[in-house]
């Protein structure tokens, strides 16, 4: 595979006459991608059912003709005021209960089957006009679900869906009371016409009641985009995209990547760091301009996987962003290095976001490559570097990975409906495990829980996991290699109920929790071998072969042959120690990585990439300060 450089566009923001020079100049940088259109419908059907594509003809045209291959949109995410009119019941409902009104985007609601009939008919118009242009050469479809917190609407038609969606998985009210243990506190139905979205309740809803709503509300999200995959892929060979987001989980995107062909995401790291993190201040500031060494990475094994090896970074940063609390600007080096990172994680494509900064409307301070005035702002250049150094680079092939993360949706929005300690974060806890892993070195895939193959890797981490099947417990016992289960995975069933036997019953593991702890930052756990457990503590009974204890003699590391369940959630220290002597075991080679150093394998070349204001020196390369370099395997 030869990945490709591009470059958002909106030729809908300049005078026409500017766009055969934005497209040689593109060309000339060595940008073979652009994306246009995701936020034109007012421009493409300025009234409804008047359409004027005339522009968009000659935009595509101007492109094609420099060369460049055009990533088309569809216009989803920003409706025209006139969709208000046809349809006032569109508009998303926050938890409150508040309309969100227009006059940004993402307004729609998921549920609204008006404003979803509406999108797929624009869909539609597209792909009938450009689905056999070829200079269209790939589709995205809407533009980043669930930004800006909308996957959640608590609006009427959701409320109808929701009523409806349960009709059909519980098939009576009885059995949904039951299932959801709504004796407790007498909150049983007696019809699906009387239960109502989990909101403004006095005190907490029932766990079980909003785990069926953030099933629904993500089920709304796989079906908006499969309405207009369909409408699509009847006109058009061309790849279907979304673009998703850094460390949004709101909806399960391996359900939603299930009808496209592949996965992209939007990579913003200093935004990230700033912004998503939850890290230590020295951590905020040792990378403050090159974002956080892992954070990346892990979304780019996390997407590979969502689209079954083909992926995407669709936009990516180039200089300040706008919305971050603080926006610093990258060190000169990270805009060539974020996309070699994502290269060598397998991107078969990565997009500057955007072309030219905006002098106008609310993204009026975030970067581009081209500054207003079109002189090149910092990013351009290294944008061209890039370009020139993949020229000269070989095809490159997907690296092979022995470790593994499992990895769900649904357990972030479990965790986050009964985090019983204020900060269990599910994806804080992946983040852990993940940098843990690679901070030996390690190539690392990222698998959904019930379809993964195992056969290959020698370790596979399942943390958090809300719920186990016993197939996947005994796929766990019998892959093979080791496997290390929890914290807290398996603890609860479908329905949010705690299981008996009890958790986690795991096949030939004699081991149960007894008990269950949530531990404030100060009260952290040491461990007998050193570093320490917090947050979360478990306490197991049973005669399984204790690998770590607690200094108080609390086992929190269990065994049986090659499956362990892990008690509590480990501080580096400890996670290290524990990671690694998993890869001695499995005969895994590890390293150990200087502190922002970070390495990733292809099948043909190391990378190594340098997240460290200054350089670093490890095996005998150094890396210069926000520097990647390779070397032939
Ligand atoms: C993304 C979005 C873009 C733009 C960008 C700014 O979330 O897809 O349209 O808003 O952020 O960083």
């Amino acid at each position: 595979m030869k990945p490709e450089l591009g470059v958002c566009y909106y030729p809908e923001h300049w005078p026409e006459t500017q766009w055969a020079e934005d497209a040689a100049r593109m060309a000339a940088t060595g940008l073979r991608w652009v994306r246009i259109g995701e936020f034109a419908w007012s421009r493409m059907e300025p009234t409804p059912g008047i359409f004027d594509f005339d522009w968009l003809d000659r935009a595509i045209d101007t492109l094609g003709a420099a060369g460049l291959k055009v990533v088309l949109g569809t216009p989803t995410a920003t409706p025209p005021r006139w969709m208000l009119e046809r349809h006032p019941e569109m508009l998303a409902v926050d938890a409150d209960g508040r309309p969100r009104k227009f006059g940004s985007r993402r307004h729609y609601c998921f549920s609204d089957l008006g404003y979803r009939a509406e999108a797929t008919r624009i869909a539609r118009v597209l792909g009938e006009r450009y689905g056999r242009n070829p200079h269209v050469q790939a589709w995205q479809i809407d533009n980043e679900y669930a930004c800006h917190e909308t996957t959640v609407s608590y609006s009427r038609a959701a409320r109808d869906g929701f009523r409806d969606w349960l009709a059909q998985r519980y098939q009576s009210p009885e059995a949904l009371n039951r299932a959801w243990g709504n004796i407790f506190w007498s909150m049983e139905y007696a019809d699906f016409s009387e239960i109502d979205p989990p909101n403004l309740t006095v005190t907490e809803p029932n766990p079980a009641h909003v785990m069926a709503w953030r099933r629904y509300s993500s089920d709304m999200v796989v079906a908006f985009n499969a309405a207009q995959a369909t409408a699509l892929r009847a006109l058009t060979d061309a790849p279907l995209i979304h673009n998703y987001m850094g460390a949004v989980l709101e909806f399960d995107h391996f359900d939603v990547g299930a009808d496209l062909d592949i996965a992209s995401w939007d990579s913003y790291p200093i935004g990230f760091l700033s912004d998503r993190l939850d890290e230590t201040p020295e951590h905020k500031r040792r990378f403050l301009r090159q974002g956080d060494p892992d954070m990346q990475a892990l979304h780019h094994d996390l997407y590979r996987s969502v689209g079954r090896g083909r992926w995407w970074v669709m936009e990516q940063q180039p200089g300040p962003v706008n919305w971050a609390p603080y926006n610093p600007a990258p060190l000169p080096g990270m805009a060539r290095l974020w996309a070699w990172e994502s290269i060598a994680h397998g991107a078969e494509a990565v997009c500057y976001f955007r072309w030219r900064q905006a002098p106008f409307a609310q993204e009026q301070m975030h970067a581009g490559l081209l500054r207003p005035d079109s002189g090149a702002a910092p990013a351009l250049a290294e944008a061209e570097t890039v370009a020139a150094e993949l020229a000269g680079m070989p095809d490159i092939a997907p690296g092979r990975a022995k470790v593994a993360i499992l990895f769900d949706y649904p357990s972030a929005w479990a965790w986050e409906t009964q985090p019983q300690g204020a900060d269990f974060d599910y994806f804080r806890l992946v983040l852990e495990v993940y940098r843990g892993l690679r901070t030996l070195g390690l190539n690392i895939d990222i698998l959904p829980v019930e379809t993964s193959d195992l056969s290959g890797y020698g370790l596979v981490l399942a943390p958090g996991l809300f719920t186990m099947s016993d197939a996947l417990k005994s796929r766990l016992q019998g892959f093979g290699g080791t496997a290390i289960v929890g914290p807290r995975s398996g603890t609860r069933g479908p329905e949010f109920d705690i299981p008996v036997p009890l958790p986690p019953a795991l096949p030939g593991l004699d081991a149960t929790i007894s008990l269950t702890e949530s531990l404030p930052p100060s009260a952290d756990e040491p461990l007998e071998a050193g570093g320490a457990i917090g947050c979360w503590l478990e306490r197991l009974e049973g005669t399984a072969e204790v690998v770590e204890r607690t200094v108080a003699g609390q086992p929190v590391l269990v065994r049986a042959g090659g499956l362990h369940y892990l008690a509590g959630w480990p501080d580096p220290d400890a996670l290290r120690r524990i990671l690694a002597r998993a890869c001695a075991e499995e005969g895994i080679e590890i390293t150990d990585l200087p502190d922002g150093l970070r390495l990733r394998e292809t099948a043909t070349q190391r990378f190594y990439i340098n997240y460290n204001p200054e350089p670093v020196t490890h095996d005998g390369v150094t890396v210069p300060a926000a520097g990647v370099v390779w070397k032939d395997l």
